[in-house]
């Protein structure tokens, strides 16, 4: 069993350990030590050979490889190809595996096994994730397990070498060869050495820390600025009827929709898992419609949250990362706000649309925003009398 979780550490090491040796390239580098087993170097050479190794690629692509030793007599050698998006996604293109087991009985039989364990080992690479909750595992079937979908999977050719060699075992092997094969080929990708699973999930979050990294120095100019500005612009109007509204729409229950790419769960605000995109009309992409999970009403006893539009709030009403000054902006702006002119017509949303409405009943464990709807509602009327000022 060790193959299976071993493979990823030991091939990723070796990759690293190639990077480091003056650089050398990772197929040569694996070939070198592998004198003494030639049923090893016969796998990598064809599987290499297969891939077309040292090839050119497509701008922003790289390949990985690496070898697998099953123990019970198997050896596979797997190239990957992929593409990383500016988010952090991965993009599996191309896998060619390379297979050794002895004798074959069904050719047939070994090359879906291979192929499955393939689209499995991609699944758990990137996103395969276990995690506990008061000691309970939070994931349940396949609503939050996310697994690839058939327009996610890459070509995959699998190539069997043919010897009379004893057979060998052939369950495993094939998911547990991937993952490296796919870390190694984001490292030739972006440079970035990600050491622990699942890879989408290091990737963004290196990025948002890269990111903030970035801006750090910016932000430590930047916010004594604004500090003083809006203490400025504080004085000029009265910035109170904002407020309670403002307790509103800052809660989670409304931010997590009112955001850019995915919408975020949770009050912790984390990106939604599994990752899910905005698409074309805030709906989710094609093949992944927010529908797909979110029904009618709140499901599986309220873990799962619903109404029938369920979907992430128009890019003109981006909250995310705003200032309740901005925020107040927008909803004023008939350009932003869905068209919306006198004062009623922008408060009538926040009063009876039932996305709204659904922040007060959330289901599960979820909090609930600072005061009833009721009083929301009693806010937004004030804030209309007053002549709807910003702070
Ligand atoms: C499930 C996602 C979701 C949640 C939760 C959500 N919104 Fe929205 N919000 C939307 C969508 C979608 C639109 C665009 C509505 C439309 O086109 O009819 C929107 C639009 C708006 C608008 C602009 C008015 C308009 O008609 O476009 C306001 C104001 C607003 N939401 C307030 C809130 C408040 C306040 C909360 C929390 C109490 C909240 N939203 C929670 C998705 C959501
Ligand atoms: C594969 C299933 C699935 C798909 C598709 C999906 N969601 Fe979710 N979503 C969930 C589950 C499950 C939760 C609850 C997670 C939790 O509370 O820990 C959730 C939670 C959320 C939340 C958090 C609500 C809150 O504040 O607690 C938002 C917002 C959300 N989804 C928006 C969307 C949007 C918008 C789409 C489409 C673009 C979408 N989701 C597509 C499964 C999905």
């Amino acid at each position: 069993m060790g193959v299976t979780h071993n493979t990823f550490v030991i091939e990723s090491f070796i990759d690293e350990l190639a990077a480091a040796a003056a650089k050398q390239d990772p197929v040569e580098y694996r070939r070198a030590l592998l004198g003494k087993s030639p049923r090893a170097r016969a796998v990598l050479d064809l599987a290499a050979r297969a891939a077309g190794w040292g090839g050119p690629l497509p701008a922003g692509r790289g390949r990985g490889v690496s070898l697998l030793y099953s123990g019970w007599g198997s050896y596979l050698a797997q190239v990957a190809e992929v593409a990383v998006s500016k988010a952090g996604e991965v993009r599996v293109h191309r896998v060619v595996c390379a297979v050794d087991c002895g004798t074959v009985v069904n050719p047939d039989t070994v090359k879906a096994q291979i192929e499955g364990g393939i689209v499995f080992g991609i699944s758990g690479a990137l996103y395969g994730e276990v995690t506990l909750k008061n000691g309970r595992v939070q994931q349940s079937n396949f609503n939050d397990v996310r697994v690839l979908r058939i327009n996610e999977t890459p070509a995959i050719e699998v190539h069997l070498v043919r010897n009379g060699e004893p057979p060998g075992g052939i369950g495993e092997p094939g998911t547990a060869v991937t993952a490296p094969a796919v870390a190694n080929a984001v490292f030739a990708a972006t440079g970035k050495r990600i050491r622990t699973l699942p890879l989408e999930r290091q990737l963004r979050f290196g990025l948002r820390r890269t990111i903030m990294r970035a801006f750090a120095p910016l932000i430590v100019v930047v916010l004594p600025i604004a500090a003083c500005s809006r203490r400025r612009s504080a004085q000029a109007a009265d910035p109170a009827p904002f407020d309670p509204i403002a307790s509103v729409v800052m809660h989670p229950r409304c931010m997590n929709c009112h955001q850019d790419e995915s919408p975020r769960q949770t009050d912790a605000a984390i990106l939604h898992r599994p990752l899910v995109v905005r698409g074309k009309d805030g709906h989710g992409a094609p093949t992944q419609p927010c529908q797909t999970c979110h029904q009618a009403t709140n499901t599986a006893d309220g873990f799962v949250p619903g109404v029938a539009t369920w979907e992430l709030a128009p890019l003109s009403m981006l909250w995310e990362g705003r200032t309740k000054q901005q925020i107040c902006e927008q909803m004023k702006d008939p350009a932003r706000n869905g068209g919306r002119r006198t004062g009623q017509e922008v408060i009538e949303h926040m009063k009876v649309d039932p996305l709204v409405l659904w922040a007060w009943t959330p289901g599960a464990d979820r909090t609930t925003p600072p005061l009833s709807h009721e009083k929301f509602v009693q806010a937004l009327q004030a804030w209309v009398a007053a002549g709807m000022p910003c702070p």
